[in-house]
């Protein structure tokens, strides 16, 4: 079987009582329910509105039906279970069912020999052993077609082998790049972006170096433990990853703090802000957006969905309020979300009409945290973070 977990989903509405009850119902019949912005839906015809839809990760082999409401009209939808679409058909004789790497982080500097990890596929009688390597940003490390991995410039990314044979089998190993060349600093901030403090060695690195005009007028690069910060600001992103290790295990204390600011806030005028999804891990994230590849093809899903290390809601700081999906837009509570977030350290990530820039569409209901400081400078530049720090949001492939 691939990494893909099954997904079963329950019946929801946009109404609140029936999530309840979604929610109550699964937790009794013992399921996890993940609540994530969605999700276009393809059709003949195209992309349909969004549809928000509550999923529920299961190992059970049950289906049920999903009918899921939408603001615009009051028809019911009933979508397709994503596991009919997933499930798995039995392989082929001697196919190629595992892979392992014998490592996967690699630490490298620029003008450091190439790395290899070995690769073991299993069964070891499988047929055709073949492998395809393939880099998500060479600007970082390449890869050739034998695995070697090869330091180019500082940032992180991933190194992805896959099967062949089997292409739903597949490893990867995080690199993350540091280059001696450029301007090292003692200077490291917090995931926050909010303090500064000292730090010595470590794989710290800041590079003010520009090979574009665009980066140019960049902001400090750095790349710590294979997080990249702008400026001190944690950025994910289609171009900047997370390691798969990183798990902050929740929203971070500061983003707990300043949510329940902000949701008092809304309710001293009369709107109540809720968290639907907020720190989800890299395996969750991995999960939810292959089965939207599955469901919608991935040119689809890649417009509303992250693919493992390039989603926001792995950093802790990111928070889906009330209703992930278009519905959402048009509420009282999207509008003070866009006018007032910011006083509370929050920006609207992924705003109206910066699709090409921030690499997703409109999503009027995910925050992120910044600290004051930040959201304040965000929000009155009216720029998106990667216009603020000129930076990229695009997969390598
Ligand atoms: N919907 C945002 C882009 C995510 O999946 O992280
Ligand atoms: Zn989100």
């Amino acid at each position: 079987m691939s990494n893909q977990k099954k997904k079963r989903s329950g019946t929801v509405s946009n109404s609140p009582l029936p999530l309840a009850i979604v929610a109550i119902f699964g937790a009794a019949a013992g399921l996890t329910f993940i609540v994530a912005e969605h999700s276009p839906r393809a059709t003949k015809s195209g992309i349909e509105n969004s549809v928000p839809i509550v999923e529920a990760e299961l190992s059970s082999e049950t289906t049920t039906e999903v009918t899921a409401t939408t603001a615009e009209s009051t028809e019911s939808t009933t979508l397709t279970t994503v596991s009919e679409t997933t499930e798995s058909k039995p392989l082929p004789p001697g196919s190629v069912t595992g892979i392992k790497l014998s490592f996967t982080d690699a630490a490298l500097k620029v003008g450091d020999d190439p790395v290899m990890p070995l690769v073991t596929m299993t069964p070891a009688e499988a047929d055709d052993k073949s492998e395809k390597w393939e880099s998500t940003d060479e600007k970082v490390a390449k890869v050739d077609n034998l695995g070697n991995i090869t330091a180019v410039g500082a940032g992180s990314c991933i190194v992805r082998v896959t099967s062949v044979n089997n292409p739903a089998v597949f490893a990867e190993v995080k690199v993350s790049v540091v280059d001696p060349n450029k301007t090292v600093t003692a200077k490291t901030k917090t995931a926050d972006g909010t303090t500064t403090a000292s730090q010595t060695g470590g794989n710290t690195e800041t590079t003010t170096a520009a090979n574009t005009a665009a980066e140019n007028t960049r902001a400090d690069m750095q790349v710590i433990d294979g997080i990249t910060y702008f400026d001190g600001v944690m950025i994910v992103n289609k171009t900047y990853t997370l390691p798969q290790s990183y798990n902050p295990g929740g929203m971070t204390a500061d983003t707990r703090a300043a949510f329940a600011e902000l949701q008092e806030a809304a309710k001293a005028d009369g709107l109540t802000i809720t968290s639907v999804s907020d720190f989800r891990s890299y395996e969750t994230q991995d999960t939810l957006y292959h089965n939207y590849v599955a469901r919608d093809g991935q040119a689809a899903a890649d417009t509303f969905s992250a693919r493992a290390g390039h989603s926001e809601h792995q950093t802790g700081m990111a928070i889906d309020c009330n209703w992930a999906g278009d519905a959402f837009n048009t509420t009282p509570e999207a509008k003070w979300l866009a006018e007032n977030a910011w006083k509370y350290g929050f920006i609207v990530r992924y705003p109206q009409d910066k699709e090409a820039i921030t690499g997703f569409k409109y999503e009027s209901w995910h925050i992120r945290y910044l600290g004051k400081e930040w959201a304040k400078k965000i929000y009155d530049s009216g720029l998106c973070l990667e216009e603020y720090f000129h930076i990229d949001s695009k997969y390598a492939e």
